[in-house]
């Protein structure tokens, strides 16, 4: 399979969540695997977006997060629920949107660079949590309700949504 890599950065969000979106479903057309499917789109949406770190934290124990597949600098390992960003997106099992990384208390900084960061609960396909997906920026306000629609239609993958 010949792959291009898309540079998305220049066009309106919409289009080029659609467009990733598309290209995705199509990349992981007949593959029922979540670390397939985390891997694959971690890796598109870091580059397509050139984003300081993309990538999933795990359910690994009923109340614990531990990292998945990722692209970026080495992240932390463990993140029990309740701390951080992606804890407190999973244990209140919505997105996060975070403009600016100093003004969220308990923030933890895997990568000093960080500025600004959304978190997206992942759901199987019977409702239960099976990880977030934590998008880090370089830059403050990065990502608003755009950023949250688009890659919540993404992760819906690891519910059934769009697979062929
Ligand atoms: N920013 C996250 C920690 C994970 S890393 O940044 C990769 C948080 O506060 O939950």
């Amino acid at each position: 399979m010949s792959e291009e890599t898309f540079d998305l950065r220049h066009q309106p969000k919409d289009r080029a969540y659609a467009q990733l979106h598309a290209h995705l479903l199509n990349v992981l057309g007949g593959i029922d695997d979540e670390i397939a499917g985390m891997a694959t789109m971690s890796a598109l949406i870091h580059h397509a977006f050139r984003f300081l770190w993309t990538g999933f934290y795990r359910v690994a124990e009923p109340n614990l997060l531990r990292v998945g597949p990722y692209q970026g600098t080495v992240g932390c390992l463990d993140i029990a629920f309740g701390r951080g960003v992606c804890g407190t997106a999973a244990a209140e099992r919505r997105t996060i949107v975070v403009p600016d990384v100093a003004k969220f208390t308990g923030h933890i900084a895997c990568d000093a660079r960080a500025k600004s960061e959304i978190v997206v609960p992942v759901f199987n396909a019977t409702g239960g949590l099976i990880a977030v997906l934590d998008v880090d920026s370089e830059r403050r306000g990065t990502f608003d309700q755009n950023d949250a629609n688009g890659l919540e239609r993404i992760v819906r993958w690891f519910a059934g949504e769009g697979r062929s």
